[in-house]
């Protein structure tokens, strides 16, 4: 084996990402709380709980350490809506201090903040009269923005507005799975334009009051390929993909928004992004399947061969993130890109280190193309409420014992730590964490 390093450049951030529902604990006014209470909706009846204890027990104090300790450089959070405005029109401002007190709590430890607005969950209030449905949340969300950007917007360059529109919309409208809990595709690409139209009034916002402002639109991004060359696998993958993955980023582009049939003008979204947030996890294969009119129509199935995680809802496939990356630049290629997410639910840490590894080195590909491409965010430092899925899948660098609140590290928290702090990926350290990765990326000469 070679004796070798790969660098990243200079200027690269190095961070985790968080959600403020996942991690913070006790947001009694989110409509994910009043979720978790009924029966049936998380698995093994699981709550957030205290989560990750930031709010109450203010731990992301001890967490951010962390972070700066393993040689991150910036740390992506979101602020809850349900916190700030905890009923319409009336505004929490301990909660906006305790946010103040975060973001400079990173920089105070040389963590640049990556700031999300919305990140699936939302005062109950909201939820409870469809607002997302109605179109009545846009200008709601707008002036929350003004709220929020005023509040920290000192201390804050990076902003995201809506965390994975394409997701929230399918969880929340197409499986069911998150609140609103409905099964409607119809309705899903309504709650998408109202998605896109709030991402635009915030976008808007965020610039009229911090002119310097970096904003972006977090796409959960899901290369899907035709399980073959038949016509119905070629259709169900290019329409997955088509209203799934890029449905958002697509109007962004060109002005239109796509619907079921045709598309409509939304001349008003066009450029509305100084950045690309990139979300990559996994890849699909999709087959046509007549059973599924519920999933337009497609049956997916993983990449053959890659490992899957702990619950099998994501596979280890580097070359996805290449596909997704090559997608962006070819479509916004005068845009920095900033890895948003990327991350594995592995809780022995058996297939983080060498997940981890390749997923770097098929980033650090394109940034030797010299590729605008800024930052990676991990996903995540300690582990967190992973939704309807709960405790039941463990993505963070440190574990969490819920009850006890101790973090411990896993072996990936140490490969990190030396990956951020020198900047490089090396043979050495490949053999140390990924053994059976040496050869692969170190072949001999
Ligand atoms: C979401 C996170 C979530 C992660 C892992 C992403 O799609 O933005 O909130 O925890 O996936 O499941």
């Amino acid at each position: 084996m070679a004796e070798a390093s790969f660098y990243f450049p200079e200027h690269f951030l190095w961070g985790t990402a968080t959600a403020g529902h996942q991690v913070e604990g006790n947001d009694t006014n989110s409509d994910w709380w009043q979720f978790e209470q009924e029966p049936g909706h998380i698995h093994e009846g699981h709550r957030a709980g205290n989560a990750a204890d930031w709010w109450n027990g203010r731990r992301w104090q001890e967490d951010f350490d962390r972070a700066a300790a393993d040689g991150q450089n910036t740390h992506r959070l979101s602020v809850e809506w349900s916190r700030i405005e905890p009923t319409p029109g009336r505004w929490d401002d301990d909660a906006l201090d305790h946010y103040r007190e975060m973001v400079r709590g990173l920089k105070a430890r040389g963590l640049e903040p990556m700031v999300t607005l919305h990140h699936f969950a939302n005062p109950q209030w909201l939820m409870e009269r469809a607002m997302w449905e109605t179109g009545e949340a846009v200008p709601l969300f707008e002036r929350y923005t003004r709220k929020v950007v005023a509040a920290l917007g000192p201390d804050v360059r990076l902003w995201c507005t809506v965390n994975e529109p394409n997701s929230y919309m399918f969880l929340g409208w197409v499986s069911g799975l998150f609140p609103a809990e409905k099964k409607n595709i119809g309705l899903a690409l309504q709650v998408a334009g109202n998605l896109l139209r709030a991402h635009v009034a915030a976008y808007r916002a965020i610039h009229s009051l911090q002119p310097q402002a970096l904003v972006g639109l977090p796409i959960h991004f899901r290369p899907i390929e035709p399980a073959s060359g038949w016509a119905l696998d070629r259709w169900v993958a290019q329409t997955q993909f088509d209203l799934g993955v890029t449905l958002l980023p697509h109007a962004i582009r060109t002005g239109r928004l796509r619907r079921l049939v045709g598309s409509t003008a939304v001349p008003e979204a066009k450029g509305t992004l100084d950045y690309f947030g990139l979300n990559y996890y996994t890849a699909d294969i999709a087959r046509f399947d007549l059973t599924l009119p519920g999933e337009l129509f497609g049956r997916r199935t993983f990449p053959a061969g890659a490992e899957l995680d702990d619950i099998k809802a994501n596979a280890s496939y580097p070359p996805g993130l290449g596909w997704s990356l090559r997608w962006v630049h070819d479509h916004f290629p005068k845009l920095p890109i900033y890895i948003t997410e990327n991350g594995f639910g592995d809780a022995a840490d058996r297939m983080r280190p060498a997940y981890l590894i390749s997923h770097l080195r098929e980033l650090l590909r394109y940034v030797n193309f010299n590729w605008d491409i800024r930052g990676y965010y991990h996903w995540t430092l300690v582990d967190n409420f992973e939704w309807e899925r709960g405790w039941t899948q463990r993505f963070g660098l440190y574990a969490l014992d819920t009850q006890t609140q101790a973090r411990t590290p896993r072996g990936s928290a140490g490969l990190y730590a030396e990956i951020c702090r020198s900047r490089s990926i090396s043979s050495d350290l490949v053999a140390r964490y990924a053994p059976g990765l040496s050869a692969v990326l170190f072949p001999d000469k």
